[in-house]
């Protein structure tokens, strides 16, 4: 290497920790772990993967969802973490101060820029429907559900959704939780309560799947999840698998790559990204199985949408002894959980404005959560007042939900991975990445390199019938 080469390899080496000194690490790779699953582990387990999967005819997309987590989501977990901590900036600026290093175009940052602004539009529907969980929290404390029958259990949620007051109450309580922890970095507190919410969340999931294993219906829920049946599958279903292993892993949306800036220096990205894949899927596939049965055996329809888990649990919540407190518990932790989704999907908006434009922690969220407040207002309409008005023929939380998991994150996702793997120089990734084994590396960036983007190319000619 030349005299300048070796002096700006220093240069950027000194300022990479000063970054890093400045912004602050996580305290251990265990918080980070936690911080990570936290972000993975949401709504996306518990409420959305068990009605796409209803939609989607069961056992064939489940599998083609466990084909793009193993073969997509993987992989590109930990090529994100590792934009993070190399670049210690926001998305966009960590991309840019990789592509400097590498010598390639800084437009490269557009990518981290188009990842920050999905988070922010998934963050905007994401609060409203955590503001159901939120609102079922005093109904089943309440006892409203004891004995319910599934006709009045779906007319509840019905009820519910009709009344957009509420609505907006309960995604304005959501979305102010979510900026004061983000705008006045209270992640203490909220790092010892991952400590408890997350296992605990898992052991009431593991009870839940206990219930429903023994109350009628487990064989046909098993069936319907585990046993493909691949004439169900359309084009569509795999672009929506695809999209969901993106939105389940919080892939890119800059969340991961925002909390791999945080990460200290010798932390084993491959294996925590590994760790947190598996916790992520194994909650999902919990939340299948605790929630297929009851609706098999109440005779309810499992493509029935996105009312699918507040019309189902309560159900079983209704009939078992204690249910209203086992209930009520069972909403606080899937609040928590999708809170611990939401800091994240704000944090790379927020880092971006505060580096980008120096702008205060506070004032930057105060601005961002004025816009996602009105924008939210458009999700809660579009179960009631907007219901009727439609753009292709789908709602306005529809198109955001659509456009942003099936379509930016496949395609940011695809730019992110040909970044990685063909505009950054191998030499650097591996030193970036830091994996122990010489083997695995090269394991990963073949995946990178070939399979990953070719699977994801795939995907879409497969939906415009060229494959
Ligand atoms: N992964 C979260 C969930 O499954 C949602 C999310 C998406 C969070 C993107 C951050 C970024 O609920």
């Amino acid at each position: 290497m030349s005299q300048s080469s070796l002096s700006a390899t220093a240069t950027l080496e000194a300022g990479r920790q000063a970054r890093a000194g400045q912004r602050g690490l996580w305290s251990s790779r265990w918080v980070f772990f936690l911080a990570a699953t936290g972000s993975a582990v949401g709504l996306g387990n518990i409420w959305k993967f068990p009605y796409i999967t209803g939609e989607n005819g069961g056992g064939a997309f489940v599998l083609m969802y466990l084909g793009c987590i193993l073969l997509i989501g993987i992989p590109l977990l930990m090529a994100e973490v590792m934009i993070g901590r190399r670049g210690r900036h926001n998305p966009a600026g960590s991309m840019a101060a990789l592509a400097r290093e590498a010598g390639a175009s800084r437009h490269w940052r557009t990518l981290g820029w188009v990842a920050g602004l999905t988070g922010f539009l998934i963050l905007s529907f994401y609060s409203v429907i955590a503001g159901w969980a939120l609102a079922y929290v005093p109904a089943l404390f309440g006892g409203q559900f004891t004995g319910i029958t599934p006709q009045a259990s779906e007319a509840r949620f019905g009820a519910m959704l009709a009344e957009p007051g509420m609505l907006v109450l309960y995604g304005t309580l959501i979305l102010t939780a979510t900026l004061a922890i983000v705008g006045l970095g209270v992640r203490r507190g909220l790092e010892q309560s991952l400590r408890f919410m997350m296992p605990g969340l898992f052991v009431l999931l593991l009870g839940l799947v206990a219930y429903s294993a023994v109350s009628g219906g487990f064989l046909r829920a098993v069936e319907f999840l585990f046993v493909p049946d691949f004439s169900k599958l359309t084009a569509t279903s795999v672009l929506v698998a695809l999209g969901h292993a993106f939105f389940t892993l919080s892939l890119a949306s800059g969340a991961m790559m925002t909390y791999g800036s945080y990460l200290p220096e010798g932390t084993s990205i491959a294996r925590t990204a590994l760790m947190v894949a598996v916790a992520d899927t194994t909650v999902a596939l919990l939340a299948g199985l605790a929630i297929f049965p009851l609706v098999f055996g109440n005779g309810l329809e499992p493509g029935s949408g996105p009312g699918l888990l507040f019309v189902t649990l309560p159900i079983a919540f209704g009939q078992m002894p204690l249910g209203m407190l086992v209930g009520g518990l069972f909403f606080v932790m899937l609040v928590i959980a999708a809170l611990t989704s939401t800091i994240s999907l704000l944090e790379p908006a927020i880092a971006w404005l505060t580096e980008r434009y120096r702008t205060t922690r506070i004032k930057a969220t105060l601005g961002c959560g004025a816009v996602l407040w009105v924008l939210s207002l458009g999700s809660v309409f579009s179960f009631n007042l907007w219901s009727e008005h439609t753009l292709f023929g789908r709602t306005f939380f529809d198109l955001l939900d659509k456009l942003t998991t099936n379509w930016l994150m496949p395609l940011g996702g695809l730019g992110i991975v040909l970044f990685v793997g063909w505009a950054l120089n191998e030499r650097l990734v591996r030193e970036a990445m830091a994996m122990r084994s010489p083997v695995m590396f090269r394991v990963w960036w073949w995946l990178i390199r070939l399979v990953t983007p070719l699977c994801i190319v795939a995907v879409f000619l497969n939906l415009v019938g060229l494959l």
